[in-house]
């Protein structure tokens, strides 16, 4: 795993030696449950063919609503981003009225990629690198080289292709899809299903929050080695040591964290969610006492975790890039007086820091042995992880719906 630090505090760790890479794998029917208190993973090909990710791409991160970019991050019109969703590269820009719009980064004329840093900023409009087509930050075609004698040019129809967009928590989510799935449904639901109602999570304010650290992992795993783990909090105990002193009752390894509307309670003396629980920042304000000294995860699939502590908001975005490689954006969210003040956030980003890299290190150390003759029929899970089957039925169904 390689990471890559926005300017700020926390010095990243070690990462580990590169793994052997993914083959693909065999045809094999999961598992059957081989005990009652264990039920069967999918098989190992899952995680290794590279026929199953072009599925997941299509039917998964090209047809859901996909979390990518923060809005911040586009501060003023003309800024842009380019993001890869599934097989498309996408380009994020904020118009000359400051609303985000999102288009195929695909040039009308013969296709050039349009943009091909991943960030920057133009004046009023994008021009192809090529045979320089330009497009205001809406999308319509305004000029080309001897336009003007083609008067029969429709420009809106040579304009570049919109993508859906939707703005939520102070991250823009685009949707590739031609009738995207209901939003409410499939991502604010997400938090309804994990808190039981919206405004718990409408409390932290994410979408004022401002960046205070950002970090970016390359990981060479599936990406849904990286849910499941993120899902379940068997190994809490192993690997992550700084985290359970914080959150003893993570030490358990139960699942207590995903019935609704709990969050795992700070242990008694830890002052804050810091990597040696030292004290963190004042309460986010509009929190009730009971989301005080508390944590709560709340998984959105396919690509984003969010938590949320009394002081701060972390989120994940995953970028799956290939059955065995996704790279996650991670955000450390603040009030913006936190920032302005000037504090020292080191010990609160180096919490999360070491966790992430802890699990992201067991998804390396995973991810190899996927295409293993061991793991032809899969693993299993123990009563605490039987919720990952859910996940594994819901990748199944998305994977079996008729295009
Ligand atoms: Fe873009 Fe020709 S491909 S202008
Ligand atoms: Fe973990």
């Amino acid at each position: 795993m390689t990471t890559q630090h926005i300017p700020g505090t926390a010095a990243p760790l070690p990462g580990t030696a590169d793994p052997l890479p993914g083959t693909a794998g065999h045809t094999g029917a999961p598992a059957q449950a081989p005990d009652p208190s264990l039920i069967a993973t999918l098989p190992g090909h899952f995680y290794t063919d590279p026929g199953i990710f072009r599925q997941e791409q299509d039917r998964i991160f090209e047809s859901l609503w996909f979390c990518a970019v923060r809005c911040d991050d586009l501060a003023k019109p003309g800024a842009f981003r380019t993001v890869q969703i599934g097989r498309e590269s996408v380009v994020v820009t904020r118009n000359r009225h400051g609303e985000l719009r999102a288009f195929l980064n695909i040039c009308r004329h013969r296709g050039a990629r349009l943009c091909v840093e991943a960030a920057g900023e133009v004046r009023r409009s994008l021009q192809c690198p090529y045979h320089a087509w330009t497009y205001d930050l809406d999308g319509k075609l305004i000029a080309a080289p001897n336009l003007t004698s083609m008067a029969d040019v429709d420009r809106r129809a040579y304009g570049l292709r919109p993508v859906q967009l939707r703005e939520w928590l102070g991250y823009a989510w685009l949707c590739l899809a031609d009738e995207p799935p209901s939003f409410e449904d499939t991502v604010i639901g997400a938090a309804v299903e994990r808190l039981g109602d919206v405004a718990s999570l409408d409390r932290y304010r994410t979408t004022d929050l401002a960046l205070g650290k950002r970090i970016t992992y390359d990981v060479k795993a599936n990406w849904k080695l990286i849910v499941e783990n993120f899902m379940e909090c068997y190994h809490c105990a192993t690997i992550h040591p700084e985290l359970t002193d914080v959150l003893p009752e993570f030490a358990d390894g139960f699942a207590a964290q995903y019935f609704v509307g709990h969050g795992a309670a700070f242990g008694e003396g830890v002052k804050g969610f810091t990597v040696d629980g030292s004290a963190g920042f004042g309460r986010l304000d509009g929190l009730l006492d009971e989301q005080d000294r508390r944590y709560y995860a709340i998984t959105v699939k396919p690509t984003v975790f969010v938590n949320l502590v009394p002081d701060h908001v972390i989120l994940h975005r995953m970028f799956p890039l290939s059955e065995d490689r996704t790279v996650v954006e991670c955000d450390w969210l603040y009030a913006p007086e936190v920032l302005a003040s000037g504090v020292d956030l080191s010990r609160s980003v180096e919490l999360f820091h070491r966790v992430n890299v802890q699990d992201f290190e067991a998804c390396e150390r995973t991810q190899p042995a996927m295409s293993s003759r061991a793991y032809r029929q899969g693993g299993v899970l123990v009563p605490s992880e039987h919720h990952i089957g859910g996940f594994h039925r819901w990748v199944t169904e998305r994977l079996s719906l008729t295009s």
